[in-house]
């Protein structure tokens, strides 16, 4: 028993900054920010917009691709990091905005990698038969918690929602999933304002991210050049056997570093981080939308999906379209 996608969605809302505009809020260049990371603009939710309306219509539009109706999703799952409540889960929020009835819903909180992790979770749910049709959904408010003073992050993030429907199925889909995670990095990329830190905290107040970009670069590239070759072994794989990548989009840099470690032309990849910035968990089901819309992917290619976020965790999946 596998379980295959057999649709995909996304949702950006309208308003678009630009790097051009970024230059008027703080001192950058557009210059800067390409050269740097690739990104030339990103999406930002409006006010009456949150993770959950994001997901909700990223989900409709893959339910939509995949002719499934509320009624035979029985599972639904949302990787974010920056979710509309404490709870009820976005997850809950979601299903509920689309009628799907008492299905069990949550979220997982894995930051960047959190639609992988999601992913994963769903496919051993429908490997296992506990679910036969899940809603697997990616997601991100990220202008909320941005420093929009502080020059080294606010020029990375965006805004965005990408959904999978994953289906049980006798035929190849996802092959393997591999999640890693240490929390020795947990300093190097944050946010402040939590719920229940101490008291005494210098993280109180107001949810804003906080990073080392550069050191979580570095670190970024080895873990990534370690999982892919770990999904290829696990596999028996060569790297000239994987037909897509679908990274993280966090920097154009970072790709390129992973691709050429699988001996990859970059039109072999999926790169969308010119046009949405970061969107962690939103990212990769978002550059999926686009690689399944574009039409470049075709039925049987062999796709490898990774992400790196803050935690750190870190994961892939290997997956036959
Ligand atoms: O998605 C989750 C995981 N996140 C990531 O993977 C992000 C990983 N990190 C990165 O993508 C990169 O490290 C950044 C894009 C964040 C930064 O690029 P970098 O090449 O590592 O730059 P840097 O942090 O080493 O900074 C280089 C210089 C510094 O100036 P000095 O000290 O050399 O004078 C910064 O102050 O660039 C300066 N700088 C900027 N200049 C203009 C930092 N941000 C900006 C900016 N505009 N927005």
């Amino acid at each position: 028993m596998y379980s295959r996608i057999v649709g995909t969605g996304r949702y950006l809302p309208e308003k678009i900054l630009t790097n051009a505009e970024l230059e008027t809020m703080v001192e950058t260049t557009s210059e800067w920010i390409l050269s740097r990371t690739g990104i030339e603009r990103r999406h930002i939710a409006a006010d009456h917009e949150s993770t959950s309306t994001m997901a909700t219509e990223a989900a409709r539009k893959a339910m939509e691709a995949a002719g499934v109706g509320p009624d035979e999703i029985d599972f639904v799952i949302v990787g974010t990091t920056t979710p509309d409540r404490i709870f009820p889960n976005v997850g809950c929020l979601v299903a509920n905005a689309l009628g799907l009835g008492e299905a069990p819903a949550m979220s997982v909180e894995a930051a960047c990698s959190g639609f992988i992790y999601a992913l994963s979770i769903a496919d051993k749910y429908i490997r296992c038969g506990e679910a036969k049709c899940a809603l697997v959904i990616g997601a991100e408010t990220l202008s909320r918690i941005v420093d929009w003073e502080d020059r080294q992050t606010c020029v990375l993030f965006g805004d965005g929602a990408g959904a999978v429907i994953l289906k049980a199925s006798d035929e190849e889909g996802v092959i393997s999933t591999h999640l890693n995670a240490n929390g020795a990095y947990k300093d190097l990329l944050y946010s402040t304002g939590g719920v229940s830190c101490p008291r005494d905290s210098d993280e109180l107040g107001e949810a804003r991210i906080k990073m080392r970009g550069n050191e979580v670069f570095k670190v970024a590239v080895t873990k990534l050049g370690e999982i892919v070759q770990q999904t290829l072994a696990a596999n028996n794989l060569e790297k000239s056997d994987i037909d897509w990548l679908i990274p993280h989009q966090a920097n154009n840099r970072i790709i390129t570093a992973t691709a050429k470690k699988l001996g990859m032309p970059m039109d072999r990849v999926i790169l969308t981080v010119q046009d949405h910035g970061n969107t962690s968990a939103a990212s990769v089901p978002l550059a999926l939308d686009v690689a399944v819309r574009s039409g470049k992917l075709k039925h049987g290619d062999l796709l490898l999906l990774e992400a790196f976020g803050g935690g750190f965790t870190w994961g892939s999946a290997l997956i036959r379209y």
